[in-house]
């Protein structure tokens, strides 16, 4: 169903739809009867974070984030620059960053200690995807669906120089559609 750009499905919507459904039923029970605000990490994590928050029965609030770590290419520049920030104070608020990929923790580490400054009630991590197997920084998500092996996915809110962010699966790309930087 989809052409030769694209490899293979990596995890298909009704897996994700399923998996979802679960970890959406703990963050509902750890939440439980606590005001919690959500923040989207734009823009890699909008699909997955509009269907997170009409999941958990715990009502949350949401706000958005920007930051970019990457360039055109498919590895991490290093460098994390802050694109647009939260519009409100966070402090004494339970707050859960919700994530598309977790990588090398880069861009994760940066948000998580500069959101903590602010004093909120708590922080925690939800990430649809983890590849432990490229971690540089020390960042261990609370919450993550799907811990996958190193290869360059796209779909379900995920890119490759802006493109394929639609795609309902988590594909992977093939090789003779990208170059490494
Ligand atoms: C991606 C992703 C994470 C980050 C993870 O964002 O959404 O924010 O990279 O990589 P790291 O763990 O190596 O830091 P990207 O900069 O591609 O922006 P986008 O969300 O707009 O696609």
């Amino acid at each position: 169903m989809y052409g030769k750009e694209i490899e293979k499905i990596l995890i298909s919507q009704e897996e994700i739809k399923e998996r979802l459904k679960e970890v959406a039923a703990q963050i509902s029970k750890d939440y439980a009867g606590k005001d919690v605000l959500f923040v989207c990490v734009l823009r890699g994590a909008f699909i997955f974070f509009a269907d997170l928050v009409r999941e958990v029965k715990c009502n949350p609030e949401v706000d958005f984030i920007a930051v970019s770590s990457y360039g055109a290419g498919t590895s991490s520049s290093g460098e994390v620059k802050m694109i647009k920030d939260l519009s409100a104070p966070i402090a004494n608020k339970h707050v859960l960053i919700v994530e598309d990929i977790v990588d090398t923790g880069i861009t994760l580490k940066y948000l998580k200690e500069l959101l903590a400054a602010r004093q909120p009630a708590s922080l925690k991590i939800c990430t649809l995807l983890d590849k432990p197997g490229r971690r540089i920084a020390d960042l261990h998500p609370e919450y993550s669906l799907f811990s996958i092996p190193n290869e360059f996915v796209i779909g379900y809110g995920l890119d490759y120089d802006e493109k394929y962010r639609t795609l309902k699966d988590v594909c992977i790309l093939s090789p003779s559609e990208y170059t490494i930087n």
